[in-house]
């Protein structure tokens, strides 16, 4: 007996439903989500120029090998105990960005809500241009060339970044943050994905996640 058209109709059926699954599924289910209305606004907000800038800043820079920007849900990690959000994340909260930065590994904490840990921009700079000057014993590698070791002028720049001890620079000298860098912090205080969204279940409380 010819099993040919058995065989064909087998291999149509294995790729039409992978097909199926994998990719009309989820674009009917995920395709269209829109920003939602809340009472601040439309969430997730839109980025700012600056913050797009910053985007490609952390994906040239390799952030992602070190940061995941997910939060798991409390039934499944401890990421909501940790303190790295209110509520899981969920896809609603990625549709701003191209790509999102998912990320797998946790060599470092996890983004997702970095702006509500700290939202202190110069905390940022200090913690980029030397990690370990405000994080004593930090393993994360200094992002030095972000930023711009220039002679002091008439008075110091409104930027200047202050930087103490062994790594300070000489005398006479300023660092200021580089527009990359201006970008890549604009990019991480605008990470902040603690407002209720209707699929992921309400914060706890209004400024969980601190
Ligand atoms: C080799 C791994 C590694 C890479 C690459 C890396 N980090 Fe980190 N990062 C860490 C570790 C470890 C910590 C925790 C210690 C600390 O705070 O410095 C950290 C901490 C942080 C924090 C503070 C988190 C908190 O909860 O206080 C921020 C913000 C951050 N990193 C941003 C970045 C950005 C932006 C980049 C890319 C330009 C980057 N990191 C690249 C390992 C890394």
């Amino acid at each position: 007996m010819n099993k040919l058209p058995l065989l064909f109709v087998g291999i149509l059926l294995v790729f039409s439903t992978s097909w199926i699954g994998l990719v009309a599924y989820p674009y009917l289910k995920l395709g269209r989500l829109a920003p939602e209305a809340s009472r601040d606004g439309l969430v997730p907000p839109p980025l700012t120029a600056s913050a797009i800038g910053g985007e490609r800043v952390y994906a040239a820079n390799g952030c992602i090998y070190c940061h995941s920007q997910q939060v798991r849900p409390a039934w499944l990690s401890t990421d909501i105990e940790k303190g790295w959000g209110p509520r899981q994340t969920v896809a609603r909260d990625y549709i701003r960005e191209s790509p999102p930065f998912l990320g797998t590994m946790r060599t470092g904490p996890d983004l997702t809500n970095i702006d509500v840990r700290r939202p202190d921009r110069v905390w940022h700079y200090q913690h980029l241009y030397e990690p370990g000057t405000v994080t004593p014993g930090s393993i994360m590698p200094s992002f030095r060339f972000l930023f711009k070791v220039q002679p002091i002028k008439d008075r110091p720049s409104f930027e200047a970044v202050a930087v103490h001890g062994p790594h300070a620079p000489p005398r006479g000298y300023e660092v200021v943050p580089t527009q990359d860098a201006r970008d890549l912090v604009a990019y991480l205080l605008s990470l902040k994905h603690n407002y209720p969204l209707p699929e992921a279940g309400d914060p706890p409380a209004a400024d969980a996640g601190k």
